[in-house]
């Protein structure tokens, strides 16, 4: 296994919601089980005004609400602390990066170690230009990657605001880093249950003969979310879920779901492949974005039997906004595996369940023994792959009702993680942070597949700016979205499993 090289990480954005959410929390569970490399140093660099102790305390409360490990007691969290520094600074100001090469340059003195940096881009997505010439003007990755040492970068969605930005992002990022030091999250890709999509499919023998269009009859992949938009109104009505999950969480499902075997099981193998299956989405055109997309966004309604706001009466949204807080589309995948197989992808805020799931479903009986009904009583048989909640797998097929009548009714073969493995999965975070400290960017978006997904999500956002926006709101909250996305399915005599 490849060593884990001691490192320094800095964190921009640190005093933020995603650093105390998510970092810190996967930083401390790895520490705590033993996964820090031999020395480790995290320094935060952002803009409260706050001297390591204070910045520590925030860290520590954080902790306490937002980590699997929790309750930490002081004394414990004593240990880790000490790995944990902060410089208040500026994005914008060359001599806050000077201070930062300062501090990086006397860690390495001081505990004689390499300069190993990872720079963790934890920032609104504005100041990543900053940060990125900040990094390059005071040299800081003059430390240069060797083979040796290494500088990487970490970056958050939203990765570009359509094809052209993420464009020209890409060209930034590559003008100071290699592609090898570019590590660009997708949070999904670092589940569990994500992950295990592969190994379902690649270390079976059962699943991947019938995986194509001999067998398959459709595809959908659904992530559905009771919550609303909370407090990230500025940066969501801007996005929508056509670009806040479609774009990166669903295409990376889609891929995964869809994918060829790799040659091998490395990242470029992989993200090749993804490259490859992302490319062939057959493109959109005006015509098929009216009758293959459908955008939603809620209305006032009721969820566990409190009533909630309509998405433009939350905090910070503005009355007239054309915001999509659902989006559900229909695409095909032109290559040899999936020629003529619908995928069904659909994504929304404030629905009346929390799912993620991959439906598979099978092609129907060609002929039914059981009397002229058989075939339409019958149901297809289905695999879903429940990434969350209730993570695991479940393979649905029909079985003899006991009793001296002959009756086929659905059975379901149920596959549950938390019964079969008795254990809670780490966080995706402490998966994907691990991955970075070691170097291994398997789990990670490379600049083409962000660029291709791009290319898809972008021609929907141009096609929509070409037709009437809808009347909006159009689903109630608590529902399960605009009963136009019901049509557009049930056009091809299908249903959303709605289960
Ligand atoms: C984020 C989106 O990337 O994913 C959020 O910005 C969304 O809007 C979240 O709520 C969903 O993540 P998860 O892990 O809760 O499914």
């Amino acid at each position: 296994m490849t060593e884990m090289k001691s490192s320094i990480m800095v964190i921009f954005g640190a005093s933020g919601d995603l650093a105390h959410i998510k970092i810190f929390p996967a930083l401390y569970s790895l520490w705590e089980d033993g996964f820090f490399p031999d020395k480790f140093f995290i320094v935060g660099f952002a803009r409260t005004d706050m001297d390591d102790e204070t910045f520590r305390k925030t860290v520590f409360s954080a902790l306490n609400v937002n980590c699997r490990k929790k309750p930490i007691s002081e004394d414990e969290f004593l240990n880790f602390s000490k790995h944990v520094f902060y410089l208040t600074s500026k994005y914008d100001d060359g001599s806050s990066y000077d201070k930062l090469g300062g501090f990086i340059e006397s860690k390495a003195k001081e505990y004689n170690i390499s300069k190993n940096v990872i720079y963790y881009l934890s920032t609104p997505p504005s100041v990543y230009i900053n940060v990125i010439d900040g990094i390059k003007n005071a040299n800081l990755t003059s430390y240069e990657y060797k083979g040796e040492n290494f500088s990487r970068i970490v970056i958050e969605k939203p990765f570009g605001y359509d094809y052209e930005s993420a464009k020209n992002l890409n060209s930034k990022i590559l003008s100071v880093f290699k592609e090898e030091e570019v590590y660009r999250i997708d949070h999904y890709l670092g589940k569990e249950t994500v992950q295990n999509i592969f190994a379902f499919r690649f270390s079976n023998a059962i699943f991947e003969p019938i995986w194509n269009n001999k067998f398959i009859d459709h595809i959908q992949i659904s992530s559905l979310e009771s919550i609303g938009v909370g407090f990230r109104a500025g940066y969501f009505d801007k996005a929508g879920i056509i670009r806040d999950m479609m774009q990166n969480h669903m295409m990376q499902l889609l891929a995964s779901v869809a994918i060829e075997p790799p040659a091998i099981f490395d990242a470029d193998d992989i993200r090749n492949e993804k490259a490859k299956l992302l490319k062939s989405i057959r493109p959109l055109s005006l015509n098929d974005v009216k009758n293959f997309t459908v955008r939603g966004q809620y209305d006032r309604g009721t969820l566990d039997n409190k009533p909630v706001i309509s998405y433009k009466e939350e905090d910070g949204i503005p009355a007239n906004s054309t915001t999509d807080t659902y989006v559900a589309l229909k695409l095909f995948i032109d290559n040899y595996r999936w020629a003529g197989v619908p995928f069904y992808l659909r994504s929304g805020k404030r629905l009346k369940k929390h799912k993620t799931e991959i439906a598979v479903y099978f092609k129907k009986l060609p002929y039914s023994l059981y009397g002229k009904d058989g075939i339409e009583k019958i149901k297809q048989n289905s695999i879903i792959i429940t990434i969350q909640p209730n993570e695991g797998i479940s393979i649905n097929f029909g079985a003899k009702a006991p009793g001296f009548k002959v009756d086929i009714e659905p059975v379901n073969m149920v596959f549950n993680y938390k019964s079969s493995f008795k254990l809670t999965p780490p966080d995706a975070y402490e998966r994907l942070i691990y991955d970075i400290i070691l170097g291994d960017q398997t789990l990670f978006a490379r600049y083409d597949d962000t660029l291709i997904a791009w290319q898809f999500i972008t021609s929907i956002i141009n096609g929509w700016s070409k037709t009437e926006t809808p009347v909006f709101p159009n689903y109630e909250a608590g529902s399960w979205g605009p009963e136009e996305a019901d049509g557009l399915i049930n056009a091809d005599g299908r249903n959303w499993n709605n289960a």
